[in-house]
């Protein structure tokens, strides 16, 4: 599929209003994506684990209107009105406008809230564009009852990646592939498939726990963090790493290699953390409490020969990933060893999951 396919043809179908509900979970990259070009493709490709507790859950009720010059849409987070996130769903709208030509036909009543406590430190734009594309798509579908699944799906995640990159990794589970890459089929810039090569059991129940190290705004959006991969010395040899990264995880993956697939994952998150502290401006974006946390878990590990690992966002909060079956020990150290350098102790536990659903009712 490519951009071409989705600019719908006409629509058949115009309800003078309706409703439609979407859940759509957060993801976390495996091989992470940092670095783009105009607009919203990544410079190399990512893969990722979809979540499942962390989501976003947002409502559109829709309403014909008669005016059609501009957007017109109330934007309610957790139960209030925020105008001060009306300018980024603008800025989505007028992006997309041209692949949804019936955004300017009807006035939007959005509503949407977190799983997860706001200013926790967790993004919320993967989710959040997620769940808001979806619910795009399900209105358009309203318009054009023909549509297939696969390109209802797809279209999704083009959608949710025009609003925040990573978004277009958390319409689908249980791993997503983001970026075209030779060596994986159906692979583009432009959205995310389904991981398609085999995938062991082991990775499709896989344990996130995130510990919350620093609740505060992040010290670099992801937009300029990407930004500062221009002119950056180690761009062209980081962007190659995540190439050879995808290549390398395909055995991994299939045959649940745990010893490989720590390396890797915890290379990257480094890899990512590297790469902000040696650009210009500089960053370091872990705390202390991060580093005690990263120090823990290999301590942790060697001692117990338990296969837990870490990764790291573009931020100081630490995801600890384990298969399903060490959880109980895992959750032992976490309370013991790891909770106390997190903001009031606080953690989130959650897991694999299956991509964004419908919300009835
Ligand atoms: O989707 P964005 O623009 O917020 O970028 C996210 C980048 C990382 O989370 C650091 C890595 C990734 O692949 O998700």
């Amino acid at each position: 599929m490519t951009e071409q396919d989705f600019l719908p043809k006409s629509y058949s179908n115009f309800p003078d209003n309706g409703f439609v509900k979407w859940k759509a979970p957060s993801n976390i990259a495996l091989v992470k994506y940092w670095g783009k070009k105009p607009v919203q493709i990544p410079a190399n490709p990512s893969v990722s684990f979809t979540l499942d507790t962390c989501a976003t859950t947002t409502s559109i009720a829709f309403t014909k209107k008669d005016e059609q010059e501009a957007f017109s849409f109330d934007l309610l987070f957790e139960g209030k009105p925020r105008e001060d996130f009306k300018p980024k769903i603008q800025t989505f709208f007028e992006r997309v406008e041209k692949y949804l030509p019936f955004l300017k036909e009807y006035h939007f009543q959005i509503e949407t809230s977190n799983s997860f406590p706001h200013s926790s430190g967790i993004a919320s734009s993967a989710s959040g564009m997620a769940a808001l594309s979806m619910c795009l798509m399900d209105i358009e579908k309203q318009l054009n009852p023909e549509m297939d699944d696969t390109l209802f799906y797809t279209k999704a995640s083009f959608l949710a990646r025009l609003g925040s990159g990573s978004a277009c990794r958390s319409v689908k589970g249980d791993l997503v592939q983001w970026g075209a890459h030779e060596n994986i089929p159906n692979s583009s810039d432009e959205f995310g498939v389904p991981y398609p090569f085999e995938v062991h059991e082991v990775f499709k129940s896989y344990c996130d726990t995130i510990l919350l190290v620093h609740k505060g705004e992040k010290q670099v959006s992801s937009t300029v963090g990407h930004n500062l991969m221009h002119g950056h010395p180690y761009a062209e040899t980081r962007f190659q790493q995540a190439f050879d990264n995808l290549d390398a995880l395909k055995p991994i993956l299939a045959k649940g290699d745990l010893e490989g697939f720590i390396k890797i994952v915890e290379s990257e998150a480094l890899t990512l953390h590297a790469m902000m502290m040696t650009s210009m401006p500089y960053f370091i974006l872990m705390k202390p409490n991060t580093l005690e946390i990263i120090n823990k878990i290999w301590e942790y590990r060697e001692e117990t020969k338990v296969p837990v690992c870490f990764t790291l966002d573009a931020g100081a909060n630490v995801h600890v990933l384990y298969p399903l079956n060490h959880k109980e020990e895992v959750q032992k150290f976490i309370d013991q060893k790891l909770a106390q350098y997190c903001e009031n102790g606080q953690y989130i536990n959650d897991q694999v999951g299956k991509g964004a659903v419908e919300i009835k009712g």
